[in-house]
């Protein structure tokens, strides 16, 4: 049986998935592993620790799925990391993971090299986020001088799996715009930026279109992850571009929702679109012909877990949210800012606090859960009211992550949207889905990437209930007009006076 092997190195674990030619899935496989965070506000990676993990899966899915004959793979994984190689490939330090917030000073130099905002967004049309590569390039060579020295190639996670899977150097355009030093429009780096900051380009991997084949599986990459050799191994894409295709999101009209820990709404674009104020991320789409607009929330899921954990420890989810679907649309005049760990969309403001705003003493327990996950809806539709003026409409939503197991998260979206929302066959297993859909577009199994994100068959549909769109849309313009008031006071209850 020909199959398509997709790989994502997640923060948490490596997930290796088996996709059949009509998009089924075979086999997956995770591996977990730790995540090591040796300063506040740092979070680091040992690379060998995503070969080892990517070993383990590897090895789970083709022990389940004996005889297949594997067409290509795909790779995905976290976006934005930095890995330091050495001359002869050696990794110098630990890898320097998306959600690490050191790089708050570069990430101010790099602007202003740019000429500011507007200079930075006509170069990339993106901020410099901290957790972006750029800035912490920047910041191994102020504080690591020694180690950056001796550094002459800067990859992200899954082009580090890629050289030791091909003996490649090699990314390709989703991850490299998620440095921060690439032209999105142009789909090619930022030759301009990157001389203003005086980084060697000579650091930064090729970037052709993710579909491209970018080297076959090597004689010591077969003997590590005990693959057949010469296996073609297709560019693939950072993990949440690569997840909209994986969730059948690719044509206009249609949007994709995640809710896990951090909360994503993405569109696929048929041409590049300005980024508004740098509030969107706006990146190459794995398909060549198209780009990628999405707002990252870092409170979604994880809003969610914190607040089942403090109020409600033990408590099923599946408890708290029977009490919650008894909870009118609105919860009662109850609304909650989700900002619990500062926020990026549309807010990027890491002094950002949440609130419950309208508590009264007739709020039950529902209403307060309720509030929660409208919350995390409200924080989507605020995002989406960045992306309207670049026409990115929700005609459908297409929801994936933890929180889509929630038939009335999913609900509560298609009443605030109105719009249906829909899950998708595929879209559970992550980005490693979308990764074996990219193999399959590199091997001609799918003509484009249309069809091969039609292979995502609707599994589970919520429709708007009209009724509630009064209230929402009530509550929606209330919560928008709540962080402007709120955003000074967020700033100063961080006075360490207070918060210590
Ligand atoms: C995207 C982002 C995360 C990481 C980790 O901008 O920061 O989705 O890719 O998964």
């Amino acid at each position: 049986m020909q199959v398509l092997l997709g790989i994502d190195i997640g923060t948490s674990g490596c997930k290796a998935l088996l996709i059949g030619a009509d998009g089924a899935v075979i086999a997956a496989d995770t591996a977990s592993y730790p995540l090591s965070q040796p300063h506040p506000g740092w979070a680091e990676q040992d690379p060998d620790l995503w070969i080892q993990g990517a070993r383990r899966a590897v090895a789970g899915v083709m022990a389940a799925a004996p005889g297949v004959e594997i067409l290509c793979i795909g790779l995905t994984g976290q976006m934005h990391g930095l890995v330091a190689l050495d001359a002869g490939h050696r990794v110098l330090r630990p890898a320097i993971l998306w959600n690490d917030q050191r790089t708050g000073a570069e990430c101010a130099a790099v602007t202003e090299a740019a000429g500011g905002l507007p200079g930075l967004l006509a170069a990339t049309n993106n901020r410099m986020l901290p957790g972006y590569t750029g800035g912490k390039i920047l910041w191994m060579r102020t504080r690591e001088p020694e180690l950056f020295a001796r550094m002459t190639l800067a990859l992200n996670p899954k082009d580090y799996l890629r050289l030791r899977l091909t003996g490649e150097v090699a990314s390709e355009v989703s991850d490299a715009s998620g440095t921060g030093l690439f032209d999105v429009r142009a789909r090619t780096w930022a030759t301009g930026l990157i001389e203003t900051l005086g980084i060697d380009p000579a650091i930064l991997p090729p970037a052709p279109e993710s579909k491209e084949i970018t080297g076959r599986v090597s004689r010591a990459g077969a003997q590590l992850f005990g693959l057949p050799e010469g296996i073609p191994v297709a560019g693939g894409g950072g993990d949440s571009v690569i997840q909209t295709i994986g969730s059948g999101v690719i044509a206009p009209g249609e949007l994709q929702t995640t809710i896990g820990t951090a909360g994503i709404l993405a569109a696929a674009l048929d041409a590049p679109q300005d980024n508004p104020d740098g509030r969107l991320q706006g990146f190459c789409n794995v398909a060549a012909d198209k780009w990628h607009c999405m707002g990252v929330s870092l409170n979604a899921g994880g809003a969610m877990g914190w607040y089942r954990d403090t109020f409600g420890p033990g408590i099923p989810f599946d408890t708290l949210t029977a009490e919650a679907a008894a909870s009118p649309a609105g919860a009662r005049g109850l609304l909650f800012l989700p900002y619990l760990n500062g926020e990026r969309c549309p807010h990027p403001d890491p002094a950002a606090r949440g609130a419950f705003v309208g508590l009264t003493a007739r709020h039950g327990r529902g209403d307060i859960t309720r509030a929660v996950m409208e919350g995390v809806v409200h924080a989507f539709a605020d995002m989406h009211a960045l992306m309207l003026p670049m026409g990115i409409e929700g005609r459908i939503i297409k929801a994936s992550g933890g929180g889509a197991k929630s038939p009335l998260w999913r609900q509560i979206q298609a009443d605030v949207f109105g719009c249906d929302v829909v899950t998708t066959e595929g879209a559970a297993e992550g980005a490693a889905f979308g990764a074996a859909l990219v193999a399959g577009l590199a091997v001609g199994v799918w003509a484009d990437a249309v069809a091969a994100a039609a292979t995502c068959r609707d599994l589970t549909r919520e429709r708007p209930d009209p009724a509630t769109a009064p209230a929402h849309a009530r509550a929606t313009a209330i919560h928008r007009g709540l962080y402007p008031v709120l955003s000074g006071a967020f700033a100063a209850l961080g006075d360490p006076l207070l918060d210590h």
